[in-house]
């Protein structure tokens, strides 16, 4: 059996359900995913499974925020017309191939992925070391190359777990024969988006502004940040590349707006109230459709959960093509 050629190239990428998107997630993924969606064959998973190698221990909740990322997903313009998204876990084949992969798969290969023993530090108090958290990344190969997909959108913090999925789709394919392309890294340019302390934004630090915040929210999360410190009167000047609010600027301001207030900040032409409030309307102008949206889905909850179920279908359907595919290359 064969799966059919495919005229566009394939995209898969995911996100895990942790918790609500904040804008470091827009900028650093989802908003590069909206684009993409015209261009490619697009699969975007929720990575349930993935979620659950850190949360074991909320495993309740893994449901509710893959909901909550869904929401974010289409509100910001995903369109389930143009891309498939699904739920990792309910295309149980990805599991299956987690196993046949883990077969041919070294264990020092996973034992040196960067991201392995740096969360096991990092986390000391959730007891990351398990079976299921070092094959994280294998689970990632699975996800990937199950839909023989071309290209991987992700930030750098991937690269590695991509550079893993590529060996081992290399030896998988020397053992078992040509099955599998060998996925590419689309690098994802990410802007580094500063939280609301000034240090990178995060959703363990407390410092995020949310996808699904209100104007309200934003607002007071935005006006208290601090600025450059140079900036001390209003008529000291500073240093914007020196500065976490207009980390903000760069990711959602025009350029030459922001040149504007990049001039005006070092001259103290202008003060920090006025450059943060052309932040706030430039992030305003971007949400007001987006909360319209998100209103509309959130008083129709069963709606999300029907495209949910669409996407998996249609995922399943090119996950069970390979896996017949490898099968038969396995001789089973
Ligand atoms: N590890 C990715 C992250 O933390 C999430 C992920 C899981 C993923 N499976 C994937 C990303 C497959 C790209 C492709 O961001
Ligand atoms: Fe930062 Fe803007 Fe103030 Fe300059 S004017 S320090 S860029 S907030």
């Amino acid at each position: 059996m064969n799966t059919s050629p495919s005229p566009r190239k394939i995209v898969l990428s995911g996100m895990r359900p942790t918790g609500p998107l904040h804008l470091g997630n827009y900028v650093g993924a989802l908003r590069n995913w909206v684009r993409l969606q015209d261009l490619y064959d697009c699969y975007y998973s929720i990575v349930t499974w993935h979620a659950l190698s850190s949360e074991y221990a909320n495993a309740k909740a893994i449901k509710g925020w893959s909901f909550e990322v869904a929401v974010d997903w289409l509100s910001f313009g995903l369109d389930p017309e143009k891309c498939v998204m699904f739920l990792q876990s309910e295309v149980k084949e990805h599991a299956e191939l987690h196993l046949l992969l883990s077969m041919v798969t070294p264990l020092p290969w996973l034992e040196r992925v960067p991201t392995f023993k740096e969360q096991l530090k990092e986390l000391q108090e959730k007891e990351l070391n398990t079976y299921g958290f070092l094959g994280y990344p294998l689970l990632q190969a699975a996800d990937i190359v199950i839909y023989k997909a071309d290209l991987v959108p992700v930030g750098e913090d991937q690269a590695a777990h991509l550079e893993l999925t590529r060996e081992i789709v290399r030896r998988f394919n020397r053992i078992f024969g040509p099955i599998f392309p060998e996925p590419q890294t689309l690098l994802t340019e990410v802007p580094r988006l500063a939280g609301t302390d000034g240090r990178k934004m995060s959703k363990s630090y407390g410092n995020a502004i949310y996808l699904k915040d209100s104007a309200e929210t934003i607002r007071q999360k935005i006006l208290p940040m601090v600025t450059d410190t140079r900036r001390v009167r209003r008529s000291d000047p500073g240093e914007p590349d020196d500065c976490p609010v207009f980390t903000l600027h760069k990711a959602f301001v025009p350029k030459d707006k922001q040149d504007e207030i990049a001039a005006g900040c070092r001259t103290a032409g202008i003060g920090c109230r006025d450059c943060k409030a052309v932040v706030l309307d430039h992030l305003f102008r971007l949400l007001e459709p987006v909360w319209e949206r998100r209103r509309r889905f959130e008083e129709n909850p069963g709606k999300i959960w029907e495209i949910l179920e669409a996407g998996n279908g249609r995922a399943r359907a090119r996950a069970r093509e390979v896996m017949a595919e490898v099968r038969e290359a396995l001789g089973f």
